[in-house]
């Protein structure tokens, strides 16, 4: 699929750079581009050539400032719950796929930007970077999981002080808060973003991904459900040849050299 409002480059190491492609409208959130990341996340989740991916935003000036408000404008209340319904699942699919997925926030994330950040596994932001949820200030509420996944990341105090104010904070604040991981310069984003992931992808890659979906089920069951789920991927990690090389790798004091399987 020849994309229009992403950009989609995969380097040598496997990493996926997805970039939103709409400078002049910082890169805001239209039917376009939410189709296009649906197709995005889709390869992400399936080619096992990408090991990994980073989403940011076109320009210096914005990651992404919302859903395109041009559009939202428009929505009958019907038309607005499947639009709601739409980006939460292209954001669902994103946020389960079994690879690390980082969000390098280069600027302004407002509202759905803000959302796409959080469906990502970790979320490094430039200097510059605001985030917010604006949406009450637009006479609308957050519709692609902002109510849900922001006070899973920082606490229903913060969250509903940032839902309910609609202010933004700086990404020093953001970092202070949890709601990203770390805060670099600019021109360092995305060099850090790729060195972070080195890091993760230098660990068994079938490991990775039960980590990942055993943190998800544990954080959308209860703490029962997600030992029980911990303990039966722990059990598929144990019978990998992943684990025999890791442990082999430890005992001969060598480096593993994992296949994945
Ligand atoms: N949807 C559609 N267009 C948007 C947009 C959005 N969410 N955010 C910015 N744009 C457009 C602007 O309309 C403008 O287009 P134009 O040049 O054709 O007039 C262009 O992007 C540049 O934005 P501008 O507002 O001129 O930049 P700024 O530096 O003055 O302000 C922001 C930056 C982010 C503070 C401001 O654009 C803003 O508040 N955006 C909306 C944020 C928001 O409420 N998001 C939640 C939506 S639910």
């Amino acid at each position: 699929m020849p994309y229009q409002h992403i950009q989609f480059d995969l380097d040598e190491s496997g990493v996926a750079l997805v970039t939103v492609n709409r400078p002049d409208k910082l890169n805001a959130l239209s039917r376009g581009v939410i189709q296009e990341l649906d197709h995005a996340a889709g390869r992400i989740a399936e080619e096992s050539a990408i090991r990994a991916a980073i989403v940011t935003g076109a320009g210096e000036k914005a990651f992404v400032a919302g859903a395109d408000i041009n559009e939202l404008a428009a929505l009958t209340a019907v038309e607005a719950r499947a639009h709601a319904r739409r980006g939460q699942q292209v954001f669902r699919k994103l946020e389960t796929v079994p690879k690390p997925v980082v969000a390098a926030i280069n600027g302004f994330a407002l509202g759905g930007g803000l959302e796409l950040a959080m469906a990502c596994t970790v979320r490094f932001a430039a200097e510059n970077a605001k985030l917010g949820q604006p949406e009450v200030k637009l006479g609308i509420i957050p519709g692609y999981g902002g109510t849900q996944r922001l006070p899973r990341l920082v606490g229903p105090g913060r969250a509903l002080e940032m839902l309910l104010s609609g202010d933004p904070v700086t990404a020093a604040e953001a970092w202070r808060i949890g709601l990203v991981n770390a805060v670099v310069p600019q021109a360092e984003l995305l060099n850090y973003s790729r060195a972070w992931l080195q890091k993760a992808l230098a660990n068994a890659p079938l490991a990775l991904g039960l980590v990942l979906e055993a943190v998800d089920v544990g954080l959308n069951s209860g703490l029962e459900e997600g030992l029980r789920f911990e303990a039966a991927a722990f059990g598929v990690s144990a019978a990998s040849e992943d684990r025999r090389e890791g442990t082999r790798a430890f005992l001969e004091k060598r480096r593993p050299v994992f296949a994945g399987k």
